[in-house]
């Protein structure tokens, strides 16, 4: 559905120039929304001044707690919201003003809406016929997307006698028979219980590749981003805090928010005391792959499965850091022991989990043993603020 706005407050506010020339698929430059913000009160900030570009083929995911701006930012891609300010590019084409039938991109959302009383088939279907594609060429086209999202034998049925997962699928298939060159999808999945959302984040990545096509996925569900994406743009408050492949994201976060937000980890304040030398509060010295200055303030980010423990006696012939502590909490997982230690020393003690293998000949530790916690100093991320 298309939403009513201010067609002379875009031609304004849209920047006549637009950025250089580049060969992404999608390409943000400045891209700002701003909602009235009801009577009296400030506009709401949705996008704030947004830059980003999303390359040909990519499966890209926005990720971010819910009001960040992820929909708002897919939904002015799509063309169902003009940007206050900003360029919006898709294969080099100026789009920010063209209604979404003028772009080349089709959505899909979490709520299916698709026709009730259509069968499958003609779900599919109805989008080219509405284009005037002739019969034989919409028969293969809607074959085609049918046997892609594994619907064949369903296709005289109605959306009712579905699942919800084959109901997305149906919703799926009724984008791509259009063919679009990008795939907008706004938390495709959020509506599917735990384990069908997760065999449908392979399926989709897997259709994703197969297609070609560039996706841009909207999710806050940070596990599902990581499955799925080859780059992740973190969104907090309408900004985007980093982008890059999920790896880099997880294992290098470069904010106390990404930390946190994106996975388990630990937080340690420390000073730099010397070049790739930091003081933890405890006083333990500790190595880092970092050049920030002498005197600095950081926080550490350490992954809980990255930390190691050893016995407060155990002979130091390792070449990794230590710190002391005491086993305040383990906690059995399956596969693996959670354990969560008290450091030693500096004016507050302070928590730290790990995650220890549980595999045969794996050293467990109980609950008030000395320990030491070790990691390696690449293992442990600097945070910026
Ligand atoms: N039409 C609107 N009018 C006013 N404010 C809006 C409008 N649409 C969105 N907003 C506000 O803009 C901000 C971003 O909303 P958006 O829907 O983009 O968030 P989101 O990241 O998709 O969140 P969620 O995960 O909950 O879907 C929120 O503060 C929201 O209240
Ligand atoms: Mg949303």
């Amino acid at each position: 559905m298309i939403e009513e706005r201010d067609v002379t407050d875009l031609q304004t506010a849209v920047e006549p120039t637009a950025p250089a020339t580049t060969d992404a698929a999608v390409s943000l430059h400045g891209v700002t929304k701003r909602f009235p913000g009801g009577k009296g009160s400030e506009p709401v900030v949705a996008v704030d001044a947004i830059d980003l570009n999303i390359a040909d083929g990519e499966f890209f995911s926005l990720l971010g707690p819910s009001g960040c701006g992820k929909t708002t930012t897919l939904r002015m891609i799509a063309g169902f919201e003009y940007p206050s300010a900003g360029s919006i590019r898709i294969f080099d084409e100026e789009v920010g003003l063209k209604p979404p039938n003028k772009r080349p991109v089709n959505t899909v959302f979490q709520s299916y809406a698709l026709f009730p009383h259509m069968t499958v088939a003609q779900n599919i279907a109805f989008g080219l016929e509405m284009k005037d594609v002739g019969r034989d060429e919409t028969a293969r086209r809607v074959a085609e997307v049918i046997e892609l999202v594994q619907l064949e034998g369903r296709e005289n049925r109605k959306p009712k006698q579905l699942s919800g997962g084959q109901q997305q699928r149906v919703a799926l298939a009724r984008a791509l028979v259009n063919r679009p060159k990008v795939l907008l999808l706004d938390e495709p999945l959020g509506a599917l219980d735990l384990k069908l959302r997760q065999t449908m984040q392979i399926e989709l990545k897997q259709m994703q590749e197969k297609v070609g096509i560039t996706f841009v996925y909207v999710t806050h569900d940070q596990e599902e981003a990581l499955t799925m994406s080859d780059r992740i743009a973190v969104m907090e408050s309408g900004h985007l805090l980093q982008v890059g492949p999920p790896e880099e994201i997880y294992d290098r976060p470069r904010t106390r928010f990404v930390a946190d937000f994106i996975g388990e980890t630990n937080l340690l304040d420390a000073t730099i005391r010397d070049h790739g030398i930091a003081e933890l509060r405890d006083g333990t010295q500790v190595r880092l792959d970092s050049h920030e200055p002498a005197g600095t303030a950081v926080t550490l980010a350490v992954r809980p499965e990255k930390l190691g423990l050893v016995r407060a006696d155990a002979d130091r012939n390792h070449d990794l850091d230590a710190v002391h502590g005491t086993v305040a909490r383990a906690t059995f997982m399956g596969n693996a022991i959670a354990y969560e230690v008290r450091i030693d020393g500096g004016s507050e003690p302070f928590p730290v989990e790990i995650r220890q293998g549980n595999a045969p000949g794996i050293e467990h530790f109980a609950v008030g043993e000395q320990v030491r916690v070790r990691w390696s100093p690449s293992s442990a991320s600097v945070l910026e603020d």
